[in-house]
């Protein structure tokens, strides 16, 4: 008995879902598993159709019109990789309404629409899978989910953003000032040119959240989460790394500490969930103070396991793209949902989240910076 394909629509093929494509032009052996059911790639929207024709993607694939996409019955598994807020949370909240599974690399909305979109993939009885949002081509979310599911997980913390991990690397290496790495990562295409995302903690910060709700089965709010360091005057710090300085890292480095931009979720004794994304003083020669450039480290601390810890490329098109096709393919074995066999998660407003709490040491600028280790 031959098995029914199923039946594959990509909307936005850019960094990431250009190289998806890609790997269904190619024939790749990989998407159709012996164990499950073929996929093959049916339609692909993107907003400039004469872009995608030059970039290789077959005109007949092509439509501009991806609210089609989602409610055509000739498509069973909705891939989103366009990004953004809107559209993308609407189409992919039809999606799964209109009873398609979905895979999406985008963090801002498994985050932002995280409770909403894991009810109507309930609902709907429709796996939604999201490994590629969070630690790109790493595999973290499905280990987190299921292979370390019989641990009961205290704390998840990781770097979990190249961009600002390449422009601390930087300050670090070459003493140079945040300005000055930040025009560089942005002529070097590691920084948008608005970089308010990623040098705010902003995109650490989605990625926090969905790293939460694998590891203790609660969505919290993103706006929740604290993404600025102490000071010595007690007043919030800037967000993210905006407010490093040349001279703290030199006088971390003094020390033989560096900073990192880590991202921080725990489990307190009282059932609440601390979580903040603040540049964190680790020792240089620590795990995370060897993990430079645009490298991703993610360590999950479990009971009984202990500390596991997963590195390495943590974003680009092809590392991302291979994490879709991993969900793609899962979905075609019938693996569900990149929660797994978890209940649903923790209703958002039953939860307290408060700021990861532990000693800070004090730095030129006035920050006073997590210390890690
Ligand atoms: N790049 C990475 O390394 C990476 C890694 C992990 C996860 N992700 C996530 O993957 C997602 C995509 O990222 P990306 O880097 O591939 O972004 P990108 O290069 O900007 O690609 C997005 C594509 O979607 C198209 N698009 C936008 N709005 C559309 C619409 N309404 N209809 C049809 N097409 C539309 C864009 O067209 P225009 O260019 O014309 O707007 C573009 O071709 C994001 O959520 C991102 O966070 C990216």
């Amino acid at each position: 008995m031959s098995i029914q394909p199923l039946r594959v629509g990509v909307i936005g093929a850019g960094t990431v879902g250009r190289e998806v494509v890609r790997a269904f032009l190619e024939r790749s052996p990989r998407l159709m598993p012996s164990d499950g059911a073929p996929l093959v790639l049916t339609a692909v929207a993107e907003k400039f159709t004469e872009r995608a024709i030059a970039n290789g993607i077959p005109e007949a694939l092509l439509t501009d019109a991806p609210a089609h996409l989602v409610a055509s019955t000739d498509v069973d598994v909705i891939v989103e990789t366009m990004g953004g807020a809107e559209p993308a949370h609407t189409l992919v909240a039809a999606a799964l309404q209109h009873g398609k599974s979905v895979v999406t690399a985008n963090k801002h909305i498994v985050a932002h629409y995280g409770p909403e979109l894991e009810r109507l993939a309930r609902e709907a009885g429709v796996p939604f899978r999201f490994e590629a949002a969070v630690g790109g081509g790493i595999p973290l979310l499905g280990p987190i989910a299921q292979d370390l599911a019989a641990n009961r997980i205290a704390r998840v913390r990781g770097i979990v953003n190249g961009t600002t991990n390449y422009m601390l690397t930087a300050m670090t290496r070459e003493g140079r000032d945040y300005a000055e790495v930040l025009a560089e990562a942005q002529a070097k295409g590691y920084a948008e040119a608005d970089p308010t995302a990623d040098v705010e903690g902003l995109d650490a910060l989605n990625k926090l959240v969905i790293l939460a709700r694998l590891a203790f089965g609660a969505w919290i709010d993103p706006a929740a989460v604290s993404n600025r360091p102490g000071t010595t005057t007690g007043a919030p710090g800037l967000p993210g790394i905006t407010g490093v300085t040349a001279e703290d890292v030199a006088a971390l480095a003094a020390e033989g500490r560096v900073l990192r931009l880590i991202a921080t979720t725990r489990l307190a004794e009282d059932g609440a969930i601390e979580a903040s994304v603040v540049p964190t003083a680790v020792p240089a020669e620590s795990p995370f103070g060897r993990c430079d450039g645009v490298l991703n480290r993610v360590e999950v601390d479990g009971l009984p396991v202990g500390r596991v810890a997963f590195e390495g490329p943590g974003a680009g098109g092809p590392a991302a793209a291979a994490a879709v096709l991993s969900d793609l393919v899962s979905i075609a074995r019938g693996l569900g949902s990149t929660w797994a066999g978890s209940p649903a998660a923790a209703e958002r407003s039953a939860i307290e989240v408060r700021p990861v709490a532990g000693e800070c040491v004090a730095a030129p600028s006035g920050a006073c910076y997590p210390v890690g280790d």
